[in-house]
């Protein structure tokens, strides 16, 4: 077909844009099918970016001084948008900027299932400056008093720390979308475990890799040569391998600088990650446990840099259906004979024992992820189980208790782990949008001995009972504790005026204890997601606490010896209780 003269200089005209930043909205030049640029405006604060996300990610690049600053990948809308991400063009050096855009092109299916032309996609009319992003909470599901990130995804709990009357959580974050993506440390903390405060990214990837899940160590001594009391971070650069690398802090945990010689340690085993540090004192040496696909691998050092292997452990010990990953290690008291297992405050003695915890996916007791332990005695080289090797035991028994580790340094010997509380199986599912995920209640562990056993006890953090008033209000909200004195069988049910309920029942002859959350509310997002759990309870149950915040139930013996964390999506929160074979009491929060 011929062109003619007019048209043809039409389209040259077209084709030949100027890339210049627009006011409100950065304005699209699309280079080819797949590959769009946008000059940025390093005058405003903000650009937001829409994401749907139901589509393909997009491969996005800030282009300054021609180098490429910031990568990260993004869901960005094609037919609609079911909310922004923040792009913070206040990182970003003053002058110019450009952002280079690569399409999938799977990434364009309409809801009717037919092509959208790139330069139909939602997102260019709907990509706008501001000078904030408004956080303010939009979810009906966002938890009271649990921590979650006030925008975007999180998964494990990394690097904790307590230092100077301050506890420092840092965890998997995706800054660019409420989906698992872009692994980056981000950073929380809190005076009481319980408010907490959004510091923003902590360690962002590089060349390695993105930033997988790790620990940090508070260098007292200053062995690392970092100055006393550095922070020291280990993590798992996630590039074509999994390796892992070392950052230090010495303003407290905020900024971080990485090592120049990571990674600092390296395996052929794709599956290598999660490292965990802590201090044995009787070697004087930091060890390092870290997860290889089904084992986990020992290490020592005198200086945090250079690693010595020391052992393995772990073939044919406790569960095997999944990958081994989020080790942590710890000496802890032993309650002596069966009476109430403390943990708290009790500095580990001649009555103590090692407790390895092994985070696996999948493969938990009620599908997908869970977190087992085993308990032995470690010398700092070996750790040695003293349990029958086909014996798994399990630190919760609800569905949503992941990636759990304790925080480094805690005050008064304290051990107090943190649970990501949701699963693999649906985790990316869940019916928020805002934000995905909250971590379970902090959880003060220890050791408690039943017939002739010893196993983990998981009681709440004394921080926890002070969130909470201390009169019993009887009414059930939202977001309150109850206490249930059991005094044999016992059936308890949360419901709304839907219909829908949790239905938890003890069973005093069995020893055990379940919940039902099959009629709790939306479970339709996924199939794995409708359960009923049941946990051995190890003896009687006196006092059952129970935790309810929005979308979540946790269940405790009050002695410890059993733990139960479940989420539950209930179309209105749970406004009735009954209890057949105990007394309710109901604690609002303060
Ligand atoms: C556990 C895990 C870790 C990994 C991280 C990646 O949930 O798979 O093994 O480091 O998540 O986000």
């Amino acid at each position: 077909m011929k062109t003619s003269l007019r048209a043809w200089l039409a389209a040259s005209l077209l084709s030949c844009t100027c890339l210049t930043a627009g006011a409100q909205t950065p304005k699209p030049t699309f280079l080819s099918d797949t590959h769009v640029m946008q000059r940025l405006s390093t005058a405003r604060k903000v650009l937001l970016l829409p994401v749907e996300e139901s589509q393909e990610n997009c491969r996005l690049r800030v282009i300054q001084h021609n180098q490429v600053v910031k990568e990260f990948n993004c869901r960005l809308a094609v037919s609609r948008t079911d909310y922004c991400v923040p792009l913070f063009l206040d990182e970003l050096d003053k002058g110019e900027a450009l952002l280079d855009i690569h399409v999938n092109r799977a990434n364009s299916s309409a809801p009717s299932g037919g092509q959208i032309a790139l330069r139909d996609f939602a997102c260019w009319k709907g990509m706008q400056y501001a000078d904030s992003f408004d956080t303010t909470n939009r979810e009906r599901f966002r938890p009271a008093y649990h921590h979650t990130p006030a925008w975007g995804w999180m998964n494990d709990p990394n690097g904790m720390f307590y230092k100077d009357g301050v506890w420092h959580l840092y965890f998997q974050y995706n800054p660019y979308g409420s989906q698992w993506e872009n692994m980056t440390w981000a950073h929380s903390t809190s005076h009481d475990l319980m408010h907490w405060t959004f510091e923003g990214k902590a360690i962002e990837s590089d060349a390695l890799g993105t930033i997988f899940s790790g620990s940090a160590v508070v260098d007292k001594e200053g062995t690392a040569g970092f100055g006393k009391n550095a922070v020291v971070a280990y993590y798992t650069s996630a590039g074509e391998a999994q390796t892992q690398s070392m950052a230090y802090s010495t303003d407290n945990g905020h900024t971080f600088t990485k090592y120049a010689a990571n990674p600092v340690l390296t395996s052929d085993i794709p599956d290598f990650r999660d490292p965990h540090v802590i201090w044995h004192e009787p070697t004087k040496s930091w060890i390092l446990i870290v997860s290889e696909k089904q084992h986990m691998k020992i290490f020592s050092s005198k200086n945090l840099k250079d690693w010595t292997f020391e052992s393995d452990f772990g073939e044919s010990y406790g569960c095997h259906e999944g990958v081994w990953e989020c080790p942590d290690l710890m000496q802890l008291p032993v309650a002596v004979g069966s009476r109430t297992a403390s943990g708290a405050n009790a500095a580990p003695a001649a009555d103590s024992k090692w407790l390895l915890i092994c985070n696996i996916n999948p493969g938990g007791p009620f599908g997908g992820s869970a977190t087992q332990y085993f308990t032995g005695t470690f010398d700092g080289h070996r750790f040695v189980c003293e349990d029958n090797p086909a014996e798994t035991k399990w630190m919760d028994y609800g569905k949503d208790h992941y990636a759990t580790v304790t925080f480094d340094n805690a005050p008064d010997g304290r051990h107090v782990a943190l649970p990501w509380m949701s699963n693999w199986q649906y985790a990316n599912q869940v019916p928020t949008r805002q934000f995905r995920s909250a971590n379970g209640l902090p959880r003060d562990l220890g050791l408690f001995i039943y017939q002739g056993k010893t196993y983990c006890s998981v009681k709440p953090s004394p921080e926890v009972f002070r969130h909470f008033q201390p009169q019993a209000s009887g009414r059930l909200t939202a977001a309150c504790r109850i206490d249930v004195q059991l005094r044999g069988d016992a059936v308890i049910t949360l419901s709304n005026g839907k219909g829908e309920h949790v239905t938890m029942t003890y069973d005093a002859k069995a020893e055990t204890f379940a919940m039902d959350r099959t009629r709790s509310g939306a479970t339709d997002f996924s199939n794995e997601f409708a359960a009923v759990t049941t946990a051995p309870t190890r003896g009687k149950v006196k006092t059952l606490q129970l935790f309810i915040d929005h979308c979540s139930l946790e269940a405790f013996d009050a002695e410890g010896k059993m733990a139960m964390s479940n989420l539950v999506f209930p179309s209105l929160p749970y406004d009735k209780i009954t209890v057949k074979g105990g007394k309710a009491k109901i604690y609002p929060t303060l």
